[in-house]
């Protein structure tokens, strides 16, 4: 096989053969296929697409690039969640702890910033000496003894999604429904999950800016983790403006402490919860949402979440005190705020604009080798549909590097739309995909109604 003719031929909208798509993955990994050659197979992906089959393909290429963990030595049923990609999106932090409080083992291999969205584990680095780093008999050691785990891809899990990942991240080839769904499937079916709850993002902070979007990659992303036998559950979540107050590393992790210490914002707090309850209702710690949301409502209340996170975070070789004192995680000493240049109310947010402006502060990377200045990130002080008045602060920037505030401010004003009438209230989470059906909630009438159940509807039920 010759990777011109590969090229070519997803160039020209053909559809690839399984031995076509492992040999592809397989020599970019090994190093045959140079970057060049890949990044324009992806862009040709991009392009032109992939069906269901070659994205299951894809994702089992990938996924058998390395090992695929085996978890039995942990007792009872395993539980991961992944994000589709946004900006404030710090669910992961929350989650995690939440549900290991309440006995669930949480294996969660987790990534870094990719496009205008942040990655956990940048996030989680902020907080000194924290091992993200873990060997698989690391990985297994810290569940059975803590309850959870947050790692970086190793090089022996799904590595050939790692290396295409940061090849994605520089060359513009994130925002295709087969990358996506290939990409997060391989490490969750190599991360050995029993039970995989997707936060599948919609709206302009998203890879998948509408709600058609976000559900055809659910869907995809359901029916592949379901193939490979995993019982997979799909939240379409509203990324039309930042989760929270918080975008960056280090100002993330702040905000999310202070979600477990019962002081975060409702947001953010609401898609944690309706998160981490399909999680418990996946392994059968809750019988129904509403007895999930008690329970994990009360993991906040008696601050054993929080305690949950302090645990983790020592025992993956971190400085817990950061936990009970966020204040002392890494700030950029140059902060600026961004006055209101006209009064009225937010109206719209430009969501991947706000990540690109963290990213010029520094808080994400630019090229491959780029590193990631922790302080860097900004704080919202206006949401959608908030009041402000001109010369109101709209938000807070912070980065450790003066020059990048000018550029930055820039693009966050821009992303900014205010005008005379209020946004109307978006819901937060539009809908539910799992193996047996779909339940999603109609963006124009809001929580009003029902519109879909696929499978009842096919079964003629
Ligand atoms: N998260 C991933 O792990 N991969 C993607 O491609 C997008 C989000």
């Amino acid at each position: 096989m010759k990777m011109y003719d590969l090229i070519n031929k997803k160039k020209h909208g053909e559809i690839l053969t399984a031995e076509e798509i492992s040999w592809i993955v397989n020599g970019y990994l090994s190093g045959e296929i140079p970057d060049y050659q890949m990044s324009a197979f992806l862009m040709a992906v991009c392009l032109k697409g992939m069906n269901v089959r070659e994205t299951t393909d894809l994702t089992m290429a990938m996924a058998h690039s390395g090992d695929i963990l085996d978890l039995s030595a942990i007792e009872g049923k395993k539980a991961d969640k992944h994000s589709t990609g946004g900006v404030g999106d710090k669910t992961t932090l929350v989650i995690c702890p939440m549900a290991a409080a309440l006995g669930v083992p949480v294996v969660k291999m987790a990534g870094r910033g990719l496009g205008h969205t942040g990655g956990t584990i940048d996030k989680l680095e902020s907080i000194p000496g924290l091992r993200t780093s873990l060997s698989e008999e690391e990985f297994i050691a810290q569940v059975k003894r803590c309850g959870m785990a947050i790692v970086g891809q190793t090089a022996q899990l799904a590595p050939a999604d790692k290396k295409i990942y940061a090849l994605r991240d520089v060359t513009a080839t994130v925002d295709n429904i087969s990358l996506i769904a290939s990409s997060i499937m391989s490490k969750k079916i190599a991360a050995g999950a029993d039970v995989i709850v997707l936060d599948v993002k919609t709206g302009s902070g998203a890879f998948m800016q509408t709600l058609e979007e976000a559900c055809a990659l659910a869907r995809l992303m359901v029916q592949i983790g379901e193939a490979a036998g995993r019982r997979t559950c799909a939240v379409i979540s509203d990324m039309s403006q930042p989760l929270g107050y918080a975008v960056g590393n280090a100002i993330e992790v702040d905000e999310a402490i202070r979600t477990l210490m019962g002081q975060g914002p409702e947001d953010l707090l609401e898609a944690c919860i309706t998160l981490a309850s399909y999680m418990l209702t996946g392994v059968g710690r809750a019988k129904d949402e509403a007895e999930a949301r008690k329970l994990l409502m009360g993991t906040i209340r008696d601050g054993s979440a929080l305690q949950k996170f302090a645990q983790f975070v020592r025992e993956q070789g971190g400085d817990d005190s950061y936990v009970f004192h966020p204040e002392r995680l890494p700030e950029g000493s140059c902060v600026c705020e961004l006055p209101a240049w006209e009064g009225g109310y937010v109206t719209s947010i430009r969501t991947d604009e706000v990540g690109m402006a963290v990213q010029e502060l520094g808080g994400g990377r630019a090229t491959k080798e780029s590193r990631i200045d922790f302080g860097a990130g900004l704080k919202l002080c206006k949401k959608l549909g908030d009041s402000v008045k001109p010369g109101e602060t709209v938000a807070v920037l912070y980065t450790n590097e003066e020059e990048k505030l000018k550029d930055a401010s820039l693009r966050l004003r821009n992303a900014y739309t205010i005008g005379p009438v209020p946004a109307e209230g978006k819901s937060h989470i539009y809908g539910v995909i799992t193996g047996d059906g779909e339940t999603i909630v109609d963006e124009v009438t809001e929580n009003a109604a029902f519109i879909q159940n696929r499978d009842q509807e096919s079964r003629g039920q």
